[in-house]
């Protein structure tokens, strides 16, 4: 049933080639536009949008975040993202022009599902992105794009993640399609790019050894610290909520441009930190992440490097260096996650902990 690997965890990590592409499936028409079958809201009810509230918990909370960039960015909608434990006790501003997208794996969270609710007697429009067919909050809302993931059933959600963002990617592009931000080519290619990423999935997971030899060299570390700025960011939060949920570890994600503003004093020799360096754009994003691993290195860190195939400015600061295949900077969670998801995997596995079910977790919480 796990398909030989020792974790179903692992075994869904492996599975996302597949998981990422059967999200992807069915999804253009002939006349090369896209279709979401499950959307249930009409194209005038999403031109109507004026601003969207993503919500979730969790690893879903970070696919939401990642969300948000590639929104604003194809569709120039504003976009908030919000854990639904707080959402729902802060009396939000909602209309009927509002599009609450709620994600959940699992379509039970207790949190996300009151948010939901919340939002409806409200009139806020609600859209969610769900790996479980029929189940409470896709039910609950007035449309659902699904995702095509599987069941999942290790605790910490892997192959989940990843298709929430295809389904997070899908909208944002369905969106600029129908309000018209972007022209139907520049739409298809990124679909085109979408489509090569089950593949690069792949070249990652082939590299899965790499990653546990890491995992191997730290399994006395008493924290890990993760560094991302802008898509990268998201992942860096998910790759320490990774560790602290299965390996029982102390670990913390941060956006890199924040580490003057604080965390910088954490840094102590040895400390080891796994940075997620963005592509290299015409953007300044790639440099500032290197100065920022510069100015860890400096003062003692162990510098874990994430960084795509060729680029050769990180080699001088990276005391180990993975590398990832070269991507848009939008889509480059779906490759830097995976890694980060092995890392941990082998970690508590290494650790001796029940990857599949960690202690004080359950896999849906259907309490708030
Ligand atoms: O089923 P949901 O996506 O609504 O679950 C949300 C969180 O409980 C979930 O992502 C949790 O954080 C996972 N254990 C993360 O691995």
């Amino acid at each position: 049933e796990k398909d030989g690997h020792d974790w179903f965890m692992r075994k869904e990590i492996f599975e996302q080639p597949r998981a990422v592409a059967d999200s992807l499936l069915g999804r253009r028409g002939e006349d090369g536009l896209l279709q979401l079958d499950e959307m249930r809201l009409s194209d005038q009810d999403l031109r109507d949008i004026d601003k969207i509230i993503i919500i979730a918990a969790g690893t879903s909370f970070y696919a939401g975040m990642v969300a948000k960039y590639a929104i604003e960015h194809w569709c120039r909608i504003p976009v908030e993202v919000e854990l639904a434990s707080e959402f729902r006790y802060r009396d939000p501003i909602l209309t009927s022009d509002t599009l609450v997208v709620a994600i959940s794996q699992s379509g039970e969270t207790a949190d996300t599902l009151q948010a939901i609710r919340h939002a409806r007697v409200q009139r806020s429009k609600v859209l969610a992105i769900c790996n479980t067919n029929g189940s409470t909050i896709p039910r609950e809302s007035d449309g659902v794009i699904y995702t095509h993931a599987g069941p999942e059933i290790g605790v910490a959600s892997t192959k989940g993640f990843l298709t929430q963002l295809v389904a997070c990617y899908l909208l944002a592009l369905y969106l600029a399609q129908v309000k018209g931000t972007r022209f139907g080519d520049e739409i298809s290619q990124v679909m085109d790019q979408l489509e090569q990423m089950p593949g690069h999935v792949q070249t990652v997971l082939d590299k899965a050894d790499e990653v546990y030899a890491l995992a191997r060299d730290h399994v006395d570390s008493r924290s890990v610290l993760f560094l991302g700025r802008h898509a990268g960011y998201p992942v860096a939060l998910e790759g320490a909520l990774k560790l602290k949920e299965i390996a029982y570890l102390h670990a913390e994600g941060f956006a890199a441009g924040e580490l003057k503003h604080g965390p910088i004093a954490l840094v102590e020799e040895g400390l080891p930190i796994l940075c997620v360096v963005p592509p290299r754009g015409r953007d300044q994003l790639h440099d500032k992440m290197i100065s920022g691993i510069q100015e860890v290195r400096a003062r003692g860190a162990r510098t874990l490097c994430l960084a795509e195939e060729g680029d050769t400015t990180i080699e001088p600061y990276a005391d180990v260096l993975f590398t990832l295949p070269q991507v848009p900077v939008l889509l480059q969670p779906l490759v830097a996650v995976v890694p980060l998801q092995l890392f941990a995997c082998e970690l508590a596995s290494q650790l001796g902990h029940d990857v599949d079910q960690p202690r004080n977790l359950a896999k849906s919480v259907t309490v708030e």
